[in-house]
């Protein structure tokens, strides 16, 4: 990096973002020391202490609360979010143990449309792929994680055998379409054709039939990509370069309209950006629907010169994946939305906060940074770098993320002050979720107005469904707002098998099916139906949907997740876990009901931050909508 360059950093090098808050960059040094010489002992931890201008005892606290840095960990990890629990993952954990090995439970690997997801050691090796020459025919297979577990890179490997010299091979992101994958596509007559799902011993009748012309007489073949039924519903904003080239392609991207929205950003300066973000009615898509335009204003009006964007790529909703997706698929779609954020509020420096369990995101998105870094499009007074979270789902909640930025637990901060007069290092800081980010680019590209008139009065735009679990199809298609919730469904993904979805990830509420037919998919009509929309997520639970089951699950994460800051919700996510272990079993105890319906009130109410306010939402949703499940004295164990 050039830091003479950039303002960002001092004559002697050293950032000037980074006061040099005790314990920065702990967490990372930690990650390091762990892995490569185990748990640190007592004396080593008074160094760390000292290295990193803290306390043995804030070492400890830090070491002791995020799970990646936890003894112990095993390299089998089975995920257990409600996806991959829809789809049988209880019992991939049970066959492991049987087998006599011991498994890591985690919460959500974002592959959530292949799972049940077991993930044994981590490919470390980059996707097969292959230039051709020109004249070549090109080929293009997704390298999307969720690709991946489906058979992508098995059949990329028979793929590179099998064509010809002058062929390529690209590997991509994804298009969403996940019953269609492992899906193989051939540039032919200007456009794409498509082949899927592709059996990798399906690969030498792909070929014949693409040298043949005899398209139709195969089975796997879908026809033009651009004519796919689902594709051509769909209004791609910020999905459309994803599956058309390779992620770290910059100069493709750039064709396919890469860049377009900051160039225009750069045009019209931070009030007009502003005014263009506030005019299509940019909301967060990280959950809390608030205003963007909103946020960069505030933060905009502060004086500082030193300022932070920082995207939440935290995605710790179980059922949503479109933050990973986007950054395996399309990384510079956030690196753009990032400068244009920085532009409008005047920022110096951007953080991304990954989540550890999407290590091949780090890597696709370290790689397109240093590539739009060298060709200048930080310009010289931006910069940003990937800092790694470390398994902790409320980091994924704007203010314990700061924290852990800094190098601390994360624990969630009292607001006011607002992270947009003080966050990161006491900053001015904007945090804004991926998938908002990129949205700001897509605005500013295809201008505020015709962004704007897509969706309903309160939500324009588009949304990015996530629709996983026991369906026969799981997708990820971006639509306006707008509609019924359950029709999308069912002409998405089919709804045969289903019997209950849940929405918004795990703190938004569960719905009978035919419950979301009526429900407006939007902000206003997710709340209006009693749920949020949250991130955007639908988990399918098929004829096996436990109620009991799953309300237990929920409220040990919730209770396991809690940073403990705060009574109502320390406290409370450990009774609630009691009253629901024993309400509908044998155990249960008069009055029981009554006091969980007061811990509901006190949670919801008093809680600082949504984790406690929002964990008796499913929960109500399902005992108001299976009682049977909870009938009283119920002897059935879940
Ligand atoms: C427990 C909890 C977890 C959260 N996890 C995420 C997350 O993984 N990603 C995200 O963007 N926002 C998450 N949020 C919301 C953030 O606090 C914040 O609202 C969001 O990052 C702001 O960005 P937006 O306005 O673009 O949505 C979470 C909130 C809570 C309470
Ligand atoms: S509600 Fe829970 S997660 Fe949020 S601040 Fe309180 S203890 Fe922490």
């Amino acid at each position: 990096m050039d830091v003479e360059s950039n303002s960002g950093y001092d004559l002697q090098g050293r950032p000037a973002w980074d006061p040099g808050r005790p314990g920065h960059g702990l967490i990372k040094a930690l990650r390091r020391e762990i892995r490569a010489s185990g748990m640190p002992d007592a004396g080593r931890i008074r160094e760390l202490a000292t290295e990193h201008q803290t306390t043995a005892a804030k070492v400890r606290g830090v070491i002791g609360y995020y799970s990646d840095l936890a003894k112990d960990a095993s390299n089998i990890k089975v995920c257990m979010g409600e996806a991959c629990r829809s789809r049988g993952a209880a019992g991939v954990l049970t066959a492991l143990g049987d087998d006599g090995n011991h498994a890591d439970i985690i919460h959500c690997t974002g592959r959530c449309a292949s799972g049940p997801i077991k993930i044994e050691k981590r490919s470390s090796s980059p996707p097969v792929a292959r230039a051709g020459l020109p004249g070549g025919r090109s080929f293009f297979v997704s390298a999307d994680t969720a690709s991946v577990e489906l058979g992508s890179e098995r059949l990329a490997k028979r793929l590179v055998d099998a064509i010809g010299e002058d062929d390529s091979l690209v590997r991509t992101g994804s298009r969403g379409l996940f019953h269609l994958e492992p899906m193989v596509e051939v540039e032919a007559g200007g456009g794409r054709i498509a082949f899927g799902p592709v059996d990798e011993d399906e690969v030498e009748s792909v070929f014949e039939a693409v040298d043949s012309g005899d398209l139709d007489g195969h089975d796997r073949f879908l026809g033009p990509v651009a004519e796919l039924a689902l594709i051509k519903s769909q209004t791609r904003l910020v999905m459309g370069r994803l599956g058309d080239c390779a992620p770290n392609d910059l100069s493709s991207m750039r064709q396919l309209g890469a860049y377009a929205g900051l160039a225009k950003a750069r045009e019209l300066g931070s009030e007009g950006i502003l005014t263009a973000v506030e005019a299509a009615g940019l909301r967060g898509r990280g959950g809390a629907g608030f205003p963007a335009g909103f946020k960069w204003r505030a933060a905009a009006a502060e004086s500082s010169t030193v300022k932070y964007v920082v995207a939440n790529a935290d995605e710790g909703d179980a059922g949503t994946f479109i933050d990973r997706m986007l950054i395996e698929g399309d990384p510079h779609a956030l690196i753009e939305g990032m400068i244009i954020a920085a532009e409008a509020v005047g920022a110096t420096y951007g953080h991304v906060y990954l989540r550890s369990e999407y290590p091949e995101a780090r890597i696709i998105l370290q790689r397109a940074i240093d590539d739009a870094r060298a060709v200048g499009l930080f310009g010289s007074l931006f910069d940003m770098e990937i800092n790694v979270g470390a398994g902790a789902y409320v980091c994924g909640e704007e203010t314990a993320l700061l924290e852990s930025l800094e190098g601390r637990r994360g624990e969630v901060r009292a607001r006011p002050p607002f992270p947009a007069q003080d966050g990161l290092f006491g900053k001015p800081t904007i945090v804004n979720n991926v998938l908002t980010l990129a949205m700001a680019a897509a605005i500013l590209r295809e201008g505020a107005e015709p962004v704007g008139l897509l969706g309903t009065e309160k939500s324009k735009g588009t949304v990015v469904a996530q629709i996983v679990g026991a369906v026969p199809q799981p997708v990820c298609v971006e639509v306006p707002f707008g509609g019924s919730a359950g029709r999308l469904l069912r002409d998405c993904s089919g709804l045969e098998g289903v019997s209950a979805i849940q929405v918004g990830g795990p703190l938004g509420s569960m719905f009978r099916v035919d419950e979301l037919d009526d429900v407006e998919l939007s902000f206003e009509g997710l709340a209006k139906a009693g749920g949020l929309l949250g991130h955007g997520g639908f988990v399918c639970y098929g004829d096996d949907f436990s109620p009991r089951a799953e309300v237990l699950h929920w409220m040990d994460f919730f209770a396991a997740e809690s940073c403990g800051k705060c009574t109502p919700c320390r406290i409370g996510t450990q009774r609630a876990r009691e009253l629901l272990r024993r309400i509908g079993s044998g155990e249960e105890r008069a009055g029981d009901r009554d006091l969980l319906g007061d811990l509901d009130e006190v949670m919801s109410g008093t809680s600082l931050c949504a984790l406690g306010g929002l964990a008796m939402n499913p929960v109500r949703s399902t005992m108001q909508k299976w009682p049977e499940a909870f009938a009283a004295n119920r002897e059935k164990q879940p």
